[in-house]
Formats: C-alpha cells, structure tokens, sequence
C-alpha cells in the first residue's frame, strides 16, 4: 500500500472512531435557535440545531414542549460553566455545541459529566414548566400519598417530576437508542450517564412549604414536593465527576458488560459515573486530546482548592495584573427609608497562569 493511502485509511478510520460516538448530546446546540423563532408548525423542527432523525420526529409530535427543551438546552450550558468556572477544564467547550471538540467527542469524565448534567436539566426543566402551566400536556406533580406530619398540609403545586422524567428521557436518551449510531460500550456509557443524572435529579425532591396564618405566623403550612436547583444538582454531579470510574467493555457469559477496569469483580454501581477514556490533565494546550490548556485562566492565590494558583497553573508560576472594581461606598440612610450610596473605584491585584 502506498504511505499516502495508508495514512488516508488511517485518518479515515480515526475520523469514524471520533465522529458518530457522541451524537447524544448535540442536541444542547438549540441553545442557539434564534430567541425569534417561533416554533408553532412542523416544519420548523428541521430548522433545529443538532437533533437527530428521531428527535426531529420528537419534534414533530410534541412541538409544544420544544421551547421548554430549547431553554434546557440554554441551562445546561449556563450550569456546566458555572459549575467548573474553578477547575482546569472550565467547560467553555460545550458552547461549540452541536460541534465539539475532543474532551467531548471522547467518552472522557468531561463528557460523562455533561450527558448527566443534559439529563438531569431536560426533566428539571419540563418539569418545572409543567408548574408554571407553560405546557399544555402536564400540570402540578400529584399530592404526596404520605399523610402530612402535624403543622402542615398538602398544597401548593408539586413540580412534575414523572412528566419531565418520561418525556425529557424520551427525547435526551434518543441518540443512543439508534441502531447505527457510534459503538456497544459508548452508547452504554452514555445511557448509564445519563441515569445517574436523572438519579441525582430524583433524590433532589424534597419538601417546600409556606406559612399562612395572622400576618404570617406559620400557623397554617402548605407544603408540596419540588425540586431543588439545577446548580445544586450538578454540585452534587460534579462530586460524582471528581470521583467517576474507569470502566472497560469486557463479555461475561454471552454478552459484553461495563465493569470497572481496576477492580473488576463488581458491576459497575448506578451511583457513579463511568468514563471509558482517560483525560489529559488539562494543564498545556493540547488539540489532540482536547485541552486548551490553563495558560492566561484566572487564580486564586489564597484559595487552596482547584482554582488556587498552584493547581490552575500546574506549577508554572503566574503573573499579577491590576484590576479595577466599582463598588457601593459612603453610603448614607435618609430618613424615611431610602439610602444613597457613591461610587468608589479600588484597584486590587489578580493573577494569570504563565
Ligand atoms: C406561527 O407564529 C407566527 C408568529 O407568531 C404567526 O405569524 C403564524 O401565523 C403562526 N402560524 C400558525 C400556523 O399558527
Ligand atoms: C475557560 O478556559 C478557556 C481555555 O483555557 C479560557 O480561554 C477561558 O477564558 C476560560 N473561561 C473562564 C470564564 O475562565
Ligand atoms: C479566593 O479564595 C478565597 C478562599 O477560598 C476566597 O475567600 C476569595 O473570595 C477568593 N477570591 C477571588 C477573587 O475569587
Ligand atoms: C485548606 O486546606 C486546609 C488543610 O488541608 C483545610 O483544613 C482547609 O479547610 C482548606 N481551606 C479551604 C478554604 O479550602
């Protein structure tokens, strides 16, 4: 064979062994649909950004819920950044969605961490949008069967927690219920993932309530079950990403299983997130493997947690740079009740990675 074919089969091969393995969360690129169009007739589903056949037929027969999933799609971005705006990879790479780069093409602990993240946000979202009565096929979550404890009663408008799980489920799970999409063990992984988001999303109910009585002496209570923050969710996932498992896909009997690739006498736990590539340490700029590399990231030099000087910068060193901050000052309280603050400005130092 000549070197130019073989390298054309090579770079043909590596271009099927990337492409096609994570079609399961392009579907975070409708954050870009424009806020202008409306989605009310069929044939705008097509339009969308990054859905796959079968979610184009989602689409089609549930045009009503789209903007509710489009504002998901807007959350997760929003969350994940939020959430690793402390860490070496800060999650800037999800806003390419629909097309990724590597550290989530690959079935790393950055992408298993998103496709929890996206599917956990998806039935957060519709199920709280089924509260606010901003969708037509679902209402409040159903009164609790418990009897309420002394002091309160049912009330209050649950969210709807079975209503997001079924359809945001339905839709975010898709991609990886094709049959020629990507291989076995990704499809696995990304499917295992994405239950542990939905896990972490059921534990979050918990109960709310609110006083009535004589100028809000609490001797009445409603209360009802909601869902804590999508913020306080992805906390809880991050915790799973620091601590995710390596897995191998690996047959016992006659089938092939995720195990764990260090200790693999147990299956794989439904509590912890699996990764089946390992990543780079994210420390210099790497495109191959995905890493942007921390050089000019912000730090934190009293912080002795991942965003401190000497994590972010991987030892480096860094630079201090000057910045100025407006901030409230010389405020004064008038009589009755206003107060009026000036305007200061402070430098303070900052520092940079090398
Ligand atoms: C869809 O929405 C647009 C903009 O609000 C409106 O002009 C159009 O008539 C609507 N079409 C249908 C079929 O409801
Ligand atoms: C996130 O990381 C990228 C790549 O290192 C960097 O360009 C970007 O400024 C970072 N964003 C924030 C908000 O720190
Ligand atoms: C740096 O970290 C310290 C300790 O965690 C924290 O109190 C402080 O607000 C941080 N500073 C900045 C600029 O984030
Ligand atoms: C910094 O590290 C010390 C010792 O490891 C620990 O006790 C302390 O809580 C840490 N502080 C912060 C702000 O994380």
């Amino acid at each position: 064979m000549k070197p130019s074919l073989q390298f054309f089969l090579a770079g043909f091969l590596l271009l099927i062994l990337q492409t096609g393995l994570c079609y399961g969360i392009k579907w975070i690129g409708l954050s870009k649909t424009p806020l202008a169009l409306t989605l009310n007739q069929t044939q705008h589903c097509k339009q969308l950004e990054g859905l796959v056949v079968s979610q184009v037929q989602l689409c089609r027969s549930n045009l009503e819920l789209m903007q509710t999933i489009i504002q998901a799609a807007r959350e997760v971005i929003k969350t994940c950044r939020k959430t690793f705006s402390d860490m070496r990879w800060n999650c800037s790479s999800i806003e390419l969605a629909p097309n990724y780069l590597l550290d989530l093409e690959r079935g790393t602990r950055e992408s298993a961490f998103v496709y929890a993240l996206s599917a956990a946000a998806i039935s957060h979202t519709i199920a709280r949008a089924c509260t606010t009565g901003d969708l037509p096929g679902c209402s409040c979550g159903p009164i609790p069967g418990e009897t309420p404890g002394p002091g309160y009663r049912w009330g209050g408008c649950a969210d709807n927690l079975n209503y997001g799980l079924i359809m945001g489920s339905k839709f975010s799970d898709a991609p990886m219920k094709m049959k020629k999409s990507g291989s076995q063990a990704n499809k696995l992984m990304h499917l295992h993932n994405s239950e542990v988001g939905r896990q972490v999303l059921k534990a979050s109910l918990e109960m709310k309530c609110k006083c009535h009585g004589v100028s809000g002496s609490c001797s009445i209570k409603t209360c009802w079950k909601g869902l804590q923050e999508l913020q306080d969710i992805a906390l809880d996932l991050k915790n799973k990403y620091l601590s995710a498992t390596k897995v191998v896909h690996r047959p016992m009997g006659t089938r092939k299983y995720l195990v764990p690739k260090d200790i693999d006498i147990r299956p794989v736990k439904e509590t912890e997130l699996i990764y089946l590539q390992s990543s780079p340490d994210f420390c210099m700029k790497n495109e191959k493997v995905g890493s942007h590399g921390t050089q000019d990231r912000q730090c934190n030099k009293t912080s002795n947690g991942s965003d401190s000087c000497d994590l972010m910068c991987c030892g480096r060193g860094y630079n201090p740079y000057m910045d100025k901050v407006v901030e409230r000052c010389h405020c004064k309280y008038h009589w009755c009740c206003y107060v009026t603050c000036k305007k200061c400005e402070r430098t303070v130092e900052r520092y940079v990675c090398k």
